[in-house]
């Protein structure tokens, strides 16, 4: 199983991805791999200012290269599950929806890249105010989380009008009611 989160930052990604992780392990009873992006590239990316939009999607799409070869395919072929945080749609979301980059650019160098294409794209759905609110209680934040809201805005708006995601709406849901939403689509799949 090769299973991606989506969602704008402080959406509840990374609870929800060690949550599924034991789950997933208790269920098939073989390991699985947490892992997220940007990664081995990240400090670059992020260390990085005043970046244009193009290189800015050409580092992402280098990273998740490396990412691919280095771990996600080591791992499915291994026969192990993968859980990972930010996928192609981060690329579409961020990069067009928030950088406005053309749809289609973003979408053709992704499609030209060829990456493994997930078993099931789970989208954590909720308010960039209530997001914003969490983002600013961490402290420390990366770049694109001092662009603030209307970033997360925008991105939101990009996640919510793309098919083939699940989009699981947390507003107003504990950590456990977004997590059972979740496992239930998994069901059906494991
Ligand atoms: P993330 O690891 O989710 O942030 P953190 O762990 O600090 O919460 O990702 C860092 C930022 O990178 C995040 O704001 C989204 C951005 N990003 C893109 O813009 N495009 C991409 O393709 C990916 C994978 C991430």
């Amino acid at each position: 199983m090769f299973i991606t989160l989506e969602g704008i930052d402080g959406s509840g990604k990374s609870t929800q991805a060690k949550k599924i992780g034991s789950w997933l392990e208790k269920r098939t009873q073989s390991p699985v791999i947490l892992t997220h992006e940007p990664s081995c590239l990240r400090s670059i990316i992020l260390g990085l200012r005043n970046l244009c939009a193009t290189s800015e999607l050409l580092l992402f799409l280098a990273d998740r290269a490396e990412h691919v070869e280095r771990e996600i395919l080591p791992a499915l072929i291994a026969g192990h599950s993968v859980v990972c945080e930010r996928w192609n749609e981060s690329t579409l979301a961020y990069q067009s929806g928030g950088h406005k980059l053309s749809e289609s650019k973003v979408k053709e160098l992704i499609r030209a890249c060829e990456f493994p294409e997930p078993d099931i794209k789970i989208f954590l759905d909720i308010e960039p105010e209530t997001a914003m609110k969490r983002v600013n209680s961490r402290g420390n934040k990366d770049k694109f989380e001092e662009e603030g809201l209307k970033l997360l805005r925008d991105v939101a708006k990009s996640y919510r009008e793309m098919p083939g995601l699940i989009r699981i709406e947390c507003g107003g849901k504990s950590e456990d009611e977004v997590f059972r939403e979740i496992t239930g689509h998994l069901e059906g799949l494991t």
